[in-house]
């Protein structure tokens, strides 16, 4: 599980709104359009098992789960998209672009719920054991992004029930954790016009030699 596999593994991150899953589809066509066989998948989810835990994490009311309990929920889907997904698609050598991953779980529920964030690093060591070759963690401020979210709808607004001043801490954490991680991370500005930022973290993933 822990091989590194032929592929490259790429996890964009932010807070909730902040155009992740906007961008990755842009750079999907970057990488396809670079004659790239490219996986977009995303967290929690991309795998069937996983998906069906992503509804229990969600979906709901915001203390419809300790955040111990939410932290092993997690896990137990990262494990399944891991093994599924985003392993087999590596070993095959393709690009594999994921909505969310383990910075998430760090931001969310230790930064954001206070889980020790030791707790999150070990369950990481020894159930998932694979690093990102490069994660992009998208800065917005989370009024703006919350903003952008508001026209989405639908049923998934757990998180966004924390409120804005939850959405404030986890920014902090996700800049703390690409400051803490620069060979791995790339802090990305995330305001301004889907454009722009597309044209930044095109720059940031050929920079580190992912693309042309
Ligand atoms: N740079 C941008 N400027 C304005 N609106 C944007 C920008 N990027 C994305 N949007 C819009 O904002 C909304 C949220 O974007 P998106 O779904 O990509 O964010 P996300 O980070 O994936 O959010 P979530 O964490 O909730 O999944 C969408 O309606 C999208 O069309
Ligand atoms: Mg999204």
């Amino acid at each position: 599980m822990s091989g590194a596999g032929a592929g490259v593994f790429i996890t964009l991150e932010g807070v909730d709104g902040a155009g992740k899953t906007t961008q990755l589809r842009r750079l999907a066509a970057a990488f396809a359009a670079a004659g790239r066989a490219v996986i977009e998948t995303r967290e929690p989810g991309g795998s069937p098992g996983a998906e069906t835990i992503r509804r229990l994490l969600v979906e709901g009311e915001p203390g419809r789960w300790s955040a111990e309990t939410e932290l092993l929920l997690f896990t137990a889907a990262r494990r399944d998209h891991l093994e599924r997904t985003v392993a087999p698609a590596l070993a095959a050598g393709a690009v594999v672009l994921c909505d969310r991953f383990v910075d998430s779980t760090r931001a969310y529920q230790a930064a954001g719920r206070g889980v020790a964030r030791r707790m999150v690093d070990d369950l990481h060591a020894a159930f998932i054991a694979r690093d990102p070759d490069l994660t992009l963690v998208l800065d917005v401020d989370p009024a703006e992004a919350l903003a952008r979210g508001a026209a989405r709808g639908g049923g998934e607004a757990r998180f966004e029930g924390f409120g804005l001043s939850f959405q404030q801490g986890l920014r902090a954490a996700f800049r703390a954790i690409a400051e803490a991680d620069p060979d791995r991370c790339a802090l990305i500005d995330a305001a301004g016009d889907p454009e722009a930022v597309a044209a930044r973290i095109r720059a940031a993933v050929a920079d580190r030699g992912f693309l042309p």
